[in-house]
C-alpha cells in the first residue's frame, strides 16, 4: 500500500489508494464530480480522518479517458500498478520537503528549480504570480542543470520535442503553484503561441537577429538546438500548436479557475517573414485562479472610455452612465520591454505592475517562478509587496539582484535613485510614463526568409 498512513482503515482489496486531490488533479477531473461516481459506485475508495482516498486503477481508468485533452498523467503512470511517488503532492508521501518559515522566502531572488523552490514554501502563502515562464520551442536559454520531471524526462521547459510534453510539464508545475497558492490568490501566466513548423531554438536575440538578416554560417543539419515539424499526432507542418489555450484546458482540468486570456497587443514587435499570413504582434496572459471568489481590485487599473458610457454601482444597483474611465478590457498594450541587463525574453515593467495593482496590497507576498531578470520582483517591491523569486540561471539570478537595487530603472540605463520599502523610487504614475518611454527602435528589414523560418 502507498500514501496510507498508520491508522487509517486499509480496506481489502489488494490495490493502492491514493488522496482525492491528487485522484483529480491526476485524472483530470473535478473532486465534486469524483464524489459523483462514488456515490454511484462508479469508483473505489475509503475514508480516513482526513479525507477520501481513491483506487489507484480507477484514477488511471478516468485518465485515461480523458485523452488525448488531458496530459498530465504521463503515459508510463498509466500503465503501473501504483503511482510514481513523483506525481503525489498531497498525501503523506516525502515528496513534500520540510517546508521553511514563510519569513524565509521574504524579498529574495534565488537560484534553482522553480519546482524544488515550491516544495520548500510553505502551503497557502502566495497572493499572486506573475510570470512569463520559456514558452515552447523558441528559445535556448544557457546552459543550466536539466529537470527532472515527473513523466521521468530529463529536459529544461521549452525544449520538450513535442507541444504535449511541454503542456505536462507546466501543469506539473501548476500542481505545485496550486499548493503555495492561497485560496483568493491569483496566478498571471504570460504565454506566446508557437508553430509546429521545425525551427532553429536560438540562444539570443542578436544571434536571431542576425540569422534574420541572413547572416549566418550554420546549417540545419549541423546546428545543435532545433526542434522538428513531423512526428505530432495531429499537428502538422505550419500548424498554429494553440499551445496558451492547451495549457488554459489544462489548468482547468487541474481545479483551477480560467478566469480571463488577455491579448498582450506587442506595438513594436519583431518582423516576420512569413509572406501567407499575418505577423504575429500579440501574446497572451492567462488569468488563472483557485476559487471562484479571489482578491481583485478593478478600480485599481482603468482604461479611458472611448464611448464615454460606464457602468457605475450605487448601493448594488448598477446603471450605464457617463464617464472617462472604463474597467479595464482584454486587450492590453505595452511596448516590449527595453532591454534589462543580459537577458533576452525581459518582460516591460507595466505588465506586472498592472496585474499586481489588480490583484494585490501592499505586504502581501509575490512570487515569480521563472525570475528572469526579475522584472515583475521590481513590480513588486515598487508596489511594496513582498516578493520571492528563482531562476535557474545563476548569472540571471545576478541580475535580478543589481536590479532590485533601483527597481524602476533598467539595468543598463540611470541609476539614480535606491528604493526601499515605503520609501519607492518612483510614483505609480511616473513608473508608466517612464516605461512607455522606454520603446525599441524598430528592427531592420531582413533580406531573404529562409524555409525553416516560414513559420
Ligand atoms: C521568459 S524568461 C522570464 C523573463 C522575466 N519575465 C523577465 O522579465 O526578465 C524565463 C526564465 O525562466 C528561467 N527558467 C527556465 N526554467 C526554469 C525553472 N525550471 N525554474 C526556474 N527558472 C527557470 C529561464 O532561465 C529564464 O530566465
Amino acid at each position: 500500500m502507498l500514501n496510507v498512513r498508520s491508522n487509517d482503515i486499509i480496506p481489502s482489496e489488494p490495490n493502492t489508494y491514493i488522496d482525492v486531490q491528487d485522484a483529480a488533479e491526476l485524472s483530470g477531473f473535478a473532486v465534486r464530480h469524483l464524489r459523483k461516481l462514488i456515490k454511484s459506485d462508479q469508483i473505489k475508495y475509503f475514508k480516513t480522518e482526513k479525507g477520501l482516498m481513491i483506487c489507484w486503477a480507477d484514477v488511471q481508468r478516468l485518465a485515461g479517458q480523458q485523452k488525448p485533452f488531458w496530459v498530465t498523467l504521463p503515459e508510463n503512470a498509466l500503465f503501473t500498478s501504483t503511482p510514481p511517488a513523483s506525481l503525489l503532492l498531497y498525501t503523506d508521501s516525502n515528496e513534500v520537503d520540510v517546508h521553511h518559515p514563510l519569513e524565509a522566502f521574504y524579498d529574495k531572488v534565488v537560484h534553482g528549480n522553480c519546482i524544488d523552490w515550491m516544495r520548500r514554501m510553505p502551503s497557502q502563502c502566495i497572493q499572486s504570480v506573475v510570470t512569463s515562464p520559456p514558452y515552447w520551442g523558441v528559445r535556448k536559454y544557457p546552459d543550466s542543470e536539466k529537470i527532472e520531471w515527473a513523466d521521468g524526462s530529463s529536459i529544461n521547459l521549452g525544449e520538450e520535442p513535442s507541444v504535449d510534453g511541454y503542456v505536462a510539464h507546466t501543469l506539473e508545475v501548476f500542481r505545485h503553484l496550486k499548493r503555495v497558492l492561497r485560496d483568493d490568490g491569483t496566478i498571471w501566466w504570460n504565454l506566446g503561441d508557437t508553430y509546429q513548423t521545425r525551427a532553429y531554438l536560438r540562444e539570443s536575440s542578436t544571434e536571431r537577429l542576425r540569422a534574420f538578416e541572413g547572416d549566418r554560417n550554420d546549417t540545419w543539419s549541423k546546428y545543435p538546438n532545433k526542434r522538428y515539424s513531423s512526428g505530432h499526432s495531429y499537428l502538422k507542418d505550419k500548424d498554429l500548436t494553440l499551445v496558451p489555450f492547451l495549457v488554459a484546458i489544462g489548468a482547468e482540468h487541474l481545479g483551477f479557475y480560467v478566469r480571463s486570456i488577455i491579448v498582450w497587443n506587442k506595438e513594436n514587435t519583431i518582423p516576420e517573414p512569413t509572406i501567407d499570413r499575418p505577423t504575429t504582434a500579440h501574446e497572451y496572459i492567462l488569468l488563472l485562479t483557485k476559487s471562484r471568489f479571489y482578491k481583485y481590485y478593478e478600480d485599481q487599473e482603468t482604461e479611458a472610455s472611448i464611448t464615454g458610457e460606464v457602468i457605475k454601482r450605487n448601493n448594488g444597483k448598477r446603471t450605464f452612465e457617463m464617464g472617462t474611465k472604463r474597467k479595464l478590457r482584454t486587450v492590453w498594450q505595452f511596448p516590449t520591454s527595453s532591454r534589462h541587463g543580459d537577458h533576452t525574453a525581459a518582460f516591460p515593467l507595466e505588465l506586472p505592475l498592472r496585474c499586481l495593482r489588480l490583484s494585490t496590497k501592499p505586504g502581501d507576498l509575490v512570487f515569480d517562478p521563472f525570475a528572469g531578470s526579475g522584472t515583475t520582483l521590481a513590480a513588486a517591491k515598487i508596489l511594496t509587496c513582498r516578493y520571492f523569486g528563482c531562476d535557474i540561471v545563476e548569472e540571471f539570478v545576478s541580475e535580478s539582484e543589481r536590479r532590485l537595487l533601483a527597481p524602476s530603472k533598467p539595468l543598463n540605463g540611470k541609476q539614480k535613485n535606491t528604493d526601499n520599502r515605503g520609501a519607492r523610487d518612483t510614483t505609480r504614475s511616473e513608473v508608466r510614463q517612464e516605461t512607455l518611454l522606454d520603446r525599441k527602435p524598430g528592427y531592420k528589414t531582413r533580406k531573404k526568409p529562409t524555409p525553416s523560418e516560414q513559420q
